[in-house]
């Protein structure tokens, strides 16, 4: 595991971006797995800045996102489809059919959960899993739970998570309790795992999850057996290293 400590949330978005831009150089059909909330934002913005100024190409590249909320449709701005057209996938020349997230739509959880994993067994392994992380250690919505759950499934969210996220809805009832999520396979799969993390909030669950035991109750400790990790963190978020 490399750990990069670099100033700000900039910064770290920039490495990020830089790092994601060099697979899709080296690699153009690379899969890259994405990942929402507010901390790669800034990645994502780069990306759009540098395809604009012609500096990155994804007419080749496919992605796979790791999650996305039940029983919201795209449209909804909360969804997590939403933000990452919004953010991304709108503005630069990703081909619609090479775009993959999880269809929070469906109520049949158990065939949309299959067909997802069909979706990542066709794409091969994902070359870069782009990460944030929950406050208590969840990647995607892969929350503390007593197994490591290894492939795609339907989730209860913690009160915790739908606390935490609550901040982008306009009332905490609206923020849906139930999610699909990648499993922690399915991440552990791939050939390269960039997490990133900013803000002194995340100071304590990096720690524990980069540094203390490993287990399902902090999934993200998980990344600890992965032979191919790149943590880009702020100062404040690697203040404990
Ligand atoms: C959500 C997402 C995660 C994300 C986490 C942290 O729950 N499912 O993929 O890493 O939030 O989000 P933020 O970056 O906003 O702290």
């Amino acid at each position: 595991m490399r750990i990069i400590k670099v100033k700000n949330y900039d910064e770290m978005s920039l490495n990020a971006a830089r790092i994601i831009c060099g697979h899709i150089a080296l690699k153009p059909n690379c899969v890259l797995g994405l990942a929402t909330g507010s901390t790669p934002i800034g990645t994502y913005a780069n990306l759009v800045k540098w395809y604009k100024e012609g500096g990155v190409d994804f007419s080749e590249t496919r992605t796979v996102n790791l999650d996305e909320y039940f029983g919201i449709s795209p449209d909804n701005e909360n969804s997590y489809s939403y933000f990452m057209y919004n953010h991304l996938l709108n503005h630069v020349n990703i081909k619609a059919e090479n775009i993959n997230i999880p269809n929070g739509m469906s109520h049949d959880t158990e065939t949309e959960c299959e067909r997802y994993d069909r979706v990542l067994d066709q794409l091969g392994s994902i070359d870069l899993q782009l990460l944030g992380i929950g406050h208590n250690g969840h990647v995607g919505f892969n929350e503390p739970s007593d197994i490591f759950v290894k492939k795609t499934h339907a989730i209860e969210l913690s009160k915790s998570t739908i606390k935490a996220n609550s901040r982008l809805f306009n009332h905490i009832d609206e923020v849906p309790t139930r999610a699909f999520t990648m499993g922690m396979q399915s991440i552990m799969k791939s050939k390269e795992i960039l997490l990133i993390a900013s803000g002194q909030d995340k100071a304590d669950i990096m720690y524990e999850a980069l540094c203390g035991p490993i287990t399902p109750q902090v999934p993200a400790s998980a990344l600890q057996l992965h032979q191919n990790v790149i943590v880009i963190g702020d100062e404040a978020a690697l203040s404990k290293f």
